[in-house]
């Protein structure tokens, strides 16, 4: 159990560690480039350190000091024979991302396992798409969708695909385009909604050959990859986004977060929040691979609005916090579009009415149908006489950052029975929240 106590009010500059999405496709680029590159700030995180063992097990010499993490690059096809078997954790980006690698490779047998909670999530988005692809992957499969463990045997040259993907997923494009790499010839995914793009970008940078129009991207098989020799990575817009809405739910507050990635595909909650009333600024911009800046938010009265579809995906990890904010605005926000969420490291749906309720909050969440298929709508309802309570994070760690968030803005101590899965992002988020508590 953890004690949560309150803070009435701060004023201070804050940094986060580097974006987890993008140090997790700086490892494999960089490993399937020639030359060596030197990734700094490199996210230390569960999630980050699976895809790191993984790439050392295909023989990938790395060197990590302090968060400067030093790649060896191999090239495309990487120095492995034989049987290896992975474990990707938690990690469904690590598993999803670098199945699409491991399927482009020649000579050897692979076995990707996972943590029970990883288990649980599909795999069927992936492996369809890349056996079209003429890669040989399978799951496990239970009521006909796949999960992990996958196995992958060598195939030798995959194809092209034209892919209209049926969820806005970048762990989906993004297996896609690395295997595309290994593929003769263009390959193209349309995604139904934009969303995140550091594949695209990454893959740029070292010289690769995607393009994008529109909600169409074409990648251009067999190009080779070179080190750019240095890469940055900026903080984590996700993990920023937990001291944004601190900022604007406590009293008499202002927050800076520095070098914030504000990829425009990352950023679906700064649009949402501003909607919503929020004083935000993003000042400092800065315009490299991946744009940058400092937010400044300060406290805000926040009101009710709605949330469409085609927003989600732009803040896919951003609605458990979103849902926080909404609790402190004035009127019902609808979140529609949101059945991804129950397919995250927990059911978001649940574990947020769970907790949100505890805290006294009106919230529910309903099926719906658009064309053929169902999704759902979460509905909150703000309101000024939230009370502390005992949470759960489910093993969610986006769950329970959202809860302490919450819980500052409260009057007395809340509790939350586990923050350990708080190391799979963002391990300094205690010691950070604890700073500006004191
Ligand atoms: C991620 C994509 C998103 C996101 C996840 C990280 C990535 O998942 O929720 O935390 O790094 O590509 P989906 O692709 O399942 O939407």
């Amino acid at each position: 159990m953890y004690t949560i106590t309150p803070i009435t009010s701060i004023k201070k500059d804050i940094e986060v560690p580097a974006d987890k999405s993008i140090s997790h496709r700086a490892v494999l680029t960089s490993s399937l480039a020639k030359g060596k590159t030197i990734i700094s700030p490199f996210l230390l995180s569960d999630d980050t350190y699976a895809t790191l063992e993984c790439i050392k097990k295909c023989g990938v010499r790395t060197k990590l000091e302090g968060n400067t993490l030093v790649i060896e690059g191999v090239g495309k096809n990487l120095p492995v024979t034989g049987n290896i078997e992975f474990f990707a954790k938690e990690s469904g980006t690590t598993i999803r991302i670098f199945s699409g690698v491991l399927c482009g490779q020649a000579e050897a047998y692979f076995k990707f396992n996972t943590s029970a909670a990883l288990s649980r999530r599909p795999m069927s988005r992936i492996t369809v798409p890349l056996r079209m692809m003429g890669a040989d992957i399978k799951g496990t499969v239970l009521n006909n969708v796949e999960y992990p463990p996958l196995t992958i045997s060598s195939s030798k040259l995959l194809n092209p695909i034209k892919y209209k993907m049926p969820v806005a997923s970048a762990q989906v494009k993004s297996a896609i385009i690395y295997a595309s790499l290994y593929a003769k010839g263009i390959t193209e995914i349309k995604e139904p909604f934009l969303c995140r793009d550091h594949t695209e970008r990454m893959i740029t940078v070292f010289g690769g050959k995607v393009h994008k129009k529109g909600r169409t991207i074409f990648s251009q098989g067999e190009s080779r990859l070179i080190s750019p020799g240095k890469l940055f990575i900026p903080s984590d817009f996700s993990s920023a986004a937990f001291f944004i809405v601190l900022g604007l739910i406590l009293r008499k507050s202002q927050l800076l977060i520095k070098n914030t990635n504000i990829n425009p595909t990352r950023c679906g909650l700064l649009t949402v929040l501003r909607r919503m009333g929020a004083q935000i600024k993003v000042v400092n911009k800065n315009d490299y691979y991946e744009p940058s800046a400092d937010i400044l938010v300060k406290s805000s009265q926040l009101r009710a609005v709605e949330v469409k579809s085609c927003e989600v995906p732009l803040m896919i990890d951003e609605i458990p916090i979103l849902a926080v904010a909404a609790s402190f605005a004035k009127g019902i926000t609808a979140i529609w579009g949101a059945k991804e969420l129950k397919v995250k490291e927990t059911d978001r749906i649940n574990s947020m009415i769970y907790n949100l309720n505890k805290a006294g909050v009106e919230i529910s969440s309903s099926k719906y149908m658009k064309g053929k298929t169902e999704n759902w709508v979460i509905k909150i309802k703000g309101s000024n006489k939230l009370k502390p309570a005992k949470f759960k994070s489910f093993s969610d760690h986006r769950t329970a950052m959202s809860m302490i968030v919450l819980a500052k803005a409260l009057d007395g101590d809340s509790m939350i029975d586990d923050i350990a899965c708080i190391n799979k992002s963002f391990p300094e988020f205690i010691s950070l929240m604890e700073a500006l508590s004191a």
